[in-house]
């Protein structure tokens, strides 16, 4: 049932008026995964009132806008990722009123806000997919092979592992690409855009600045389903164009979404943006969706899966540019996030690599991501046992972290890097509630306790406990936004190397010279000038430089 508000709110205003040079191109967006940020009312599950109240957090931390998480009514088979009602508060989040609160407050405080759309799937429970008639025309069914149709459609596997296809009571087979409650939409129907596009209006009208769009590389399918004859295929996402993903046909969905954008956007003087969670096999295909006629951003999963060596980071930073250059848009930039391992522990388990790379991010042009914690330094959580797992591939058997997709799982990531040193490949190790204040768990996240155990050891790494500290990584994050914002051109003006010895990086940027230590052991260079900011204690003497093992120092020049 779609909730109704109890006093309905004109759209508010968001800051920053028409098309002009565009607010996200350089901006700054900290996602917000509700159920895990803070808990207002003891449940133990995060909610949009205990966000609210924390977004003079978000605003002091310095960051541009805020992305949630699906926060809309859903039995919650995949984190909210199954979506039964889009119009609607899930109760364990709150209220359609909270949602229209909380997005006031944002914008009161300067704050832009993004909310997910999920258009690949929607839950089982959702009423189109419960209606008998309607989910045969709405979702993918299809006779099975066979003799009695006993055996799936075609070989697809689901992302979380097992088949994709699950056979009804009337002998059919529906498609899901994730978890058997999220089964796929049938875009090849006129009234699912429709539908779509309806929502979108929904949550404009009620303030929303963008869209973070839900494997946004789904959605179209190969005519015919054709198999893909062999298995193991969560290692070929992201890796290759599969039947299922990154087919060409999805961007003419993208595209009737910029008109939408554009169109709502000029007629109440806002820009809003659509943001592509995409897997790609190239940068080059990824900047597809960011084409000036379809969506304004794409995740950069390529910069996030590479490892911690200059020459990688150094090609895949050039390569990124590039192919967002060749079509006109800015590159995002990003190292967390509720699907992969969190970066303190992908790196090595290396705070300080976590912290040079996070400063190594934020000086790259363009925009960036943080998920929630980052800025605390929070590891992984690696020892959580099997009862309080929630990850629907966890009990599926697939190894993916997939959920996320694709190359997020050691085995399946092209690279093997995106899971390394997680607990098993699944993905609850990021979403561990939020440590706020005090020495013990919930570290104050809620009245009540926490949906999954938080770390007995986490009473240091609390916003309280690292306020006011300058060797925080809370304190290193707050200076770093800080600077960006006051580096005129810093987020979107040019960038060129510099020269450097082997394992490290120098670029320059408007107003800085930033230089990246690879290495595990310091390296002298001739100062570039005077260290701005640094991610670990910089020395210069006599003009030489030393950049301590997995350092990242913002120059003055
Ligand atoms: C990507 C989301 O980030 C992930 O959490 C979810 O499981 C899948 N898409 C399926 O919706």
């Amino acid at each position: 049932m779609t909730q109704e508000l109890t006093s309905p709110s004109p759209a508010p205003q968001a800051p920053g008026t028409g098309r002009g040079p565009g607010w996200w191109r350089d901006a700054v967006i900290y996602q917000v995964y509700v159920r895990s940020f803070a808990d207002s009312d003891g449940d133990g599950i995060g909610d949009l009132r205990g966000a609210r109240e924390r977004l003079p957090y978000l605003k002091d931390l310095g960051v541009d806008a805020v992305w949630l998480t699906p926060f809309y009514a859903s039995p919650q088979a995949d984190g909210g990722y199954d979506v039964a009602d889009y119009r609607a508060v899930d109760p364990l989040f709150g209220t359609l009123q909270d949602a229209d609160d909380l997005i006031r407050t944002a914008h009161d405080l300067g704050l832009r806000v993004i909310v997910d759309i999920v258009p690949n799937h929607t839950s089982d429970r959702h009423p189109w997919f419960q209606d008998p008639e309607l989910s045969r025309q709405r979702y993918l069914f299809r006779p099975g092979k066979g003799e009695s149709g006993e055996l799936p459609p075609n070989d697809w596997e689901s992302v979380f592992g097992g088949p994709a296809w699950t056979r009804t009571d009337r002998g059919d087979w529906y498609l899901h690409l994730f978890a058997p409650e999220q089964p796929d939409l049938n875009w090849d129907n006129p009234e699912v855009h429709t539908e779509f596009e309806a929502i979108m209006r929904f949550w404009l009208d009620l303030g929303v600045d963008g869209f973070r769009v839900d494997v946004a590389h789904g959605m179209i399918k190969a005519p015919g389903l054709p198999d893909i004859g062999h298995g193991a295929q969560a290692q070929l996402i992201g890796a290759q164009v599969l039947p299922f993903f990154d087919q060409d046909g999805v961007h003419a969905i993208h595209r009737a979404w910029r008109r939408l954008l554009d169109g709502y956007g000029d007629a109440h003087g806002r820009q809003v943006i659509g943001v592509a969670e995409a897997w790609a096999p190239t940068a080059e295909r990824l900047a597809l969706y960011v084409r000036p006629d379809e969506l304004h951003q794409a995740f950069n999963f390529q910069f996030l899966n590479a490892p911690w060596q200059s020459d990688a980071l150094r090609s895949v930073i050039d390569a990124s540019l590039a192919a967002t250059a060749s079509v006109g848009a800015p590159t995002t930039w990003v190292l967390s996030n509720h699907d992969v391992v969190r970066h303190t522990t992908r790196l090595g388990g290396s705070l300080a690599r976590a912290r040079a790379a996070t400063l190594l991010m934020l000086a790259l042009p363009g925009s960036a991501y943080l998920y929630q914690g980052e800025e605390l330094g929070l590891p992984e959580v690696t020892d959580l046992p099997d009862e309080v797992r929630q990850d629907p591939a966890f009990f599926r058997g697939g190894r993916a972290t997939g959920a996320a997709g694709p190359g997020t799982d050691t085995e399946s990531a092209p690279d093997g890097v995106a899971a390394a040193g997680g607990q098993d490949g699944f993905r609850d190790g990021c979403r561990v509630p939020l440590p706020w204040s005090g020495a013990l768990p919930p570290y104050g996240f809620g009245p009540g306790g926490s949906w999954l155990p938080q770390p007995a050891d986490w009473g240091g790494l609390t916003v309280a406990a690292q306020t006011g500290d300058p060797a925080s990584t809370l304190e290193l994050y707050r200076a770093a936004l800080d600077l960006r914002r006051r580096l005129p051109g810093l987020g979107d003006g040019p960038m060129t190397w510099a020269p450097a010895p082997d394992g490290v990086l120098a670029f320059t940027r408007p107003g800085l010279l930033c230089t990246v230590n690879t290495l595990g052991h310091d390296v002298g260079l001739p100062a570039p000038g005077t260290p701005l900011l640094s991610s670990a204690p910089v020395t210069v003497d006599d003009a030489t430089g030393r950049l301590p093992g997995d350092s990242c120092t913002w120059w003055a020049i």
